[in-house]
């Protein structure tokens, strides 16, 4: 924990996008809202922030994110909170809200900007040291991938200065496999290079210009780093964290059920006799499992109910839905918030679920 005295250190936390590859589960729920190992991404965001030295949040999204965090109400871990949000039909992209937040954000000191879909072991101390030092106009935390394609890449100079950033490049394309792991140190003149009321893209608007002021410096980080985007990496950063804090994890007392670590059971869950649960399980408060149940590299949101002689492998389950008797679901489903699938229906690999809708008819 550090703090400078006088200085209040804010980030500005991106999460107003609509999460498209990630439907049907964020139809009914924001991404900065996924539960990671049971709490809240944004709560895991706060935390780091906080153990940072970070004092203020301001959460940029449009009006039903908003509503989403308002109902869940994750905890604040000792931040100030205030939203910041995009006209109504109109969102602002990566840049804009930076804009639309200047008078929160003020013009004494740099601030934080970060993606609030990434998973991550970012050191904000590390990277706003960085930036004062380099005296650049914007600092970017960079980590390495095997594909970066998917993301914005960057090419270095000496010194850490990046001299070009590319957005999304074509496969094969990409200068390094050094990407943009979507969390920036910058600094209040930024606020005169976005123009206001309109969508403007950080990646492809803003960071050129500042590459060609030659002000744009890279800041590498080690840790764990995951986005979100897509089903089965929601899944792979709940496992990759599930592995890192394994050897805090004691083996739940359960006398029904099997229990095969790394496992994470939130309160109140109920197990059925002759279940085995885990490898790879994250199950949420509350949920319900039946007898005869085996569910592996899987996570079950709060208040589920999982009836007997179920299967469940590389899948999610969202906040109270119902899996009947003996349903066959295959590997990689996706059942959404609320939704149904009734006994003895056989849903194939990869099928998707929509909130609160009810499934009577196989998915072959
Ligand atoms: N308020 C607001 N308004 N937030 C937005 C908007 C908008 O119009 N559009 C996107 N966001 C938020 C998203 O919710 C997300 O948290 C963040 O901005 C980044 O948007 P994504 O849509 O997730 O971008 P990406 O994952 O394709 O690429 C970005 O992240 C990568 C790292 O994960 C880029 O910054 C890449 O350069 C970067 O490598
Ligand atoms: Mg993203």
């Amino acid at each position: 924990m550090y703090s400078i005295i006088g200085e209040t250190v804010k980030a500005l936390i991106l999460a107003g996008g609509f999460a498209t590859r990630l439907r049907p589960l964020s139809c009914s729920r924001p991404k900065t809202l996924f539960p990671i190992v049971n709490k809240p991404l944004l709560q895991w965001i706060f935390e780091r922030l906080v153990h940072d030295g970070v004092d203020e949040a301001i959460l940029a999204v449009n009006a039903l994110t908003q509503f989403y965090i308002r109902q869940q109400k994750p905890p604040k871990c000792g931040l100030r909170v205030h939203f910041s949000i995009d006209p109504h039909k109109s969102p602002l992209g990566t840049a804009g809200p930076i804009r639309k937040a200047e008078k929160l954000l003020g013009h004494n000191e740099p601030f934080i900007v970060l993606n609030g879909d990434i998973f991550a072991d970012i050191d904000y101390k590390k990277l706003i040291e960085t930036h004062k030092k380099t005296n650049a106009l914007a600092t970017i935390a960079l980590c390495r991938v095997e594909d970066p394609s998917r993301f914005g890449v960057v090419e270095l100079c000496e010194g850490d200065c990046i001299k070009r950033f590319i957005e999304k490049p074509p496969k094969g394309q990409a200068p390094s496999n050094l990407i943009n792991a979507g969390a920036y140190v910058l600094s209040p003149e930024v606020f005169g290079l976005i123009p206001e009321g309109r969508a403007v893209s950080i990646e492809r608007e803003i960071f050129p210009q500042i590459v060609e002021a030659g002000r744009l410096v890279g800041c590498r980080i080690n840790g764990l780093w995951m986005d979100i985007g897509k089903p089965a990496e929601y899944l792979e950063a709940n496992k990759l964290l599930l592995d890192s804090i394994s050897p805090t994890i004691s083996k739940p007392q359960t006398s029904s059920a099997e229990i095969r670590l790394p496992v994470a059971l939130d309160q109140g869950v109920v197990l059925g006799e002759n279940s085995v649960i885990g490898p790879y399980a994250v199950i949420g408060k509350n949920v319900k499992i039946g007898k005869n149940v085996t569910i592996t590299n899987s996570v079950v949101f709060s208040d589920a109910e999982i009836a007997d002689d179920v299967q469940l492998h590389g899948v999610v389950v969202g906040e109270g839905a119902y899996i009947g008797r003996h349903a066959n679901i295959g590997y990689g489903c996706i059942i959404a918030d609320q939704a149904k699938v009734r006994e003895n229906i056989y849903l194939r690999d990869g099928s998707t679920v929509c909130p609160a809708k009810e499934i009577s008819e196989n998915i072959l």
